[in-house]
């Protein structure tokens, strides 16, 4: 059976920066709080004219070159982002042709936070099939257009900011499991009981009316994400833990064997706790919350990024990633670099 392997990255933020002080400005919010409570110092905004496909062009063009191929070899495109462009076509579409690609199969992936990782598992598996053989993956987000950023809203919209990340993914044989880059697994849950935890009600054809949004769903903010903040967080350090020791379980893998952790970035108290819990050492988790936020789809592959930048993701390190998000969903995946 065939493996697949990442073989490039790349990421790309907005250039204006949001600090928390710049948040206090607009709503009931403090430095001190956002800080002690998410470890988030920064996160990064879009101007008015840029679409998440715009976004994800960027890191997905570092992430070809990165990766030492010809755009034309990618046979299959596959977009993780719960903020589109549009309500539809899905953001693969209008991804595919900024990228001067056409006919391939251009597919979207929400799952949230977990959405990076849930695309990893898809183009795994397409190409384990051999289905296809090249796969750009992105995850991408703009969270800033889509937040209540009134003192009503800063629970939520203090946590969450704007990025992008991509990867290319390809079929490799794997003679040496110990020595080769590959994707040694994924594995992927929800729990659609929580899915109100943490969501965003319109526009939708669940509200029970004749529209999908109305004026006065709009005045009731029912645009604009909800969350019940604590019930997320207790989840979120349970499922990684337990999806993170399953995936261990499944190579026969002792946390020790592991040399970086890139979890997804919901919280730093989330990542410290799951650290704690596993008694993970401080320096193989890799965070880039404080200048971010939460990315959403994007956060894995911008750490992926900034970690090989920062010298901590190199060639042969093996890695595991853990995420959680709205949905519930949740998800694992070890791979050696
Ligand atoms: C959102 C979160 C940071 C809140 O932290 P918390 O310690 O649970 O804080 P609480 O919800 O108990 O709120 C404490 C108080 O701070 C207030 N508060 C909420 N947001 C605030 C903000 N941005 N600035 C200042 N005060 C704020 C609340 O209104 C509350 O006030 P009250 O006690 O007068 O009612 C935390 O629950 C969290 O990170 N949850 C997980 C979020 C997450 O991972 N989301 C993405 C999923 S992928």
């Amino acid at each position: 059976m065939y493996s697949s392997e990442i073989i490039g990255c790349g990421m790309y933020v907005p250039e204006k920066v949001v600090t928390n002080h710049d948040l206090s400005k607009i709503m009931d919010t403090t430095h001190d709080w956002i800080v002690q409570r998410s470890g988030i110092e920064e996160r990064r905004w879009v101007n008015d004219e840029t679409s998440t496909s715009d976004l994800a062009l960027v890191a997905c063009e570092e992430a070809i070159k990165n990766a030492g191929i010809d755009k034309s070899e990618i046979d299959c495109l596959l977009f993780a982002t719960i903020s589109p462009d549009h309500d539809f076509p899905g953001n693969a579409c209008f991804l595919q042709p900024k990228l001067g690609l056409t006919d391939i199969p251009a597919i979207d992936i929400r799952q949230q936070c977990s959405g990076f990782l849930y695309g990893m598992s898809v183009a795994d598996a397409f190409i384990k099939s051999g289905q296809y053989k090249t796969i750009l993956l992105v995850g991408a987000e703009i969270h800033s257009k889509g937040l209540d950023k009134s003192t009503k809203g800063r629970d939520v919209a203090v946590l969450f900011g704007d990025g992008a990340g991509a990867v290319v993914i390809r079929r490799t044989d794997v003679t040496d499991k110990t020595k080769n880059s590959h994707i040694f697994s994924t594995h992927l849950f929800a729990e659609g009981s929580n899915a109100k935890a943490l969501w965003t009600a319109a526009p939708g054809s669940g509200l029970g009316t004749s529209q999908r949004i109305s004026m006065q769903d709009i005045e009731n903010g029912l645009q604009y994400p909800s969350m019940n903040g604590k019930k997320v967080f207790a989840n979120a350090v349970r499922r990684m833990c337990e999806c993170l020791m399953l995936a261990l379980e499944t190579n026969h893998l002792k946390l020790e064997d592991i040399d970086l952790f890139l979890f997804h970035q919901a919280n730093l108290r989330i990542n410290q706790m799951l650290a704690q819990e596993l008694k993970i050492p401080e320096e193989k988790v890799f965070n880039t919350i404080m200048k971010y936020g939460n990315t959403t789809a994007a956060t894995i592959p911008i750490g992926m990024s900034e970690a090989v930048k920062a010298g901590k993701l190199k060639k042969g390190s093996l890695v595991a990633s853990a995420a959680f998000g709205s949905g519930f969903t949740w998800a694992s995946s070890i791979y050696r670099w």
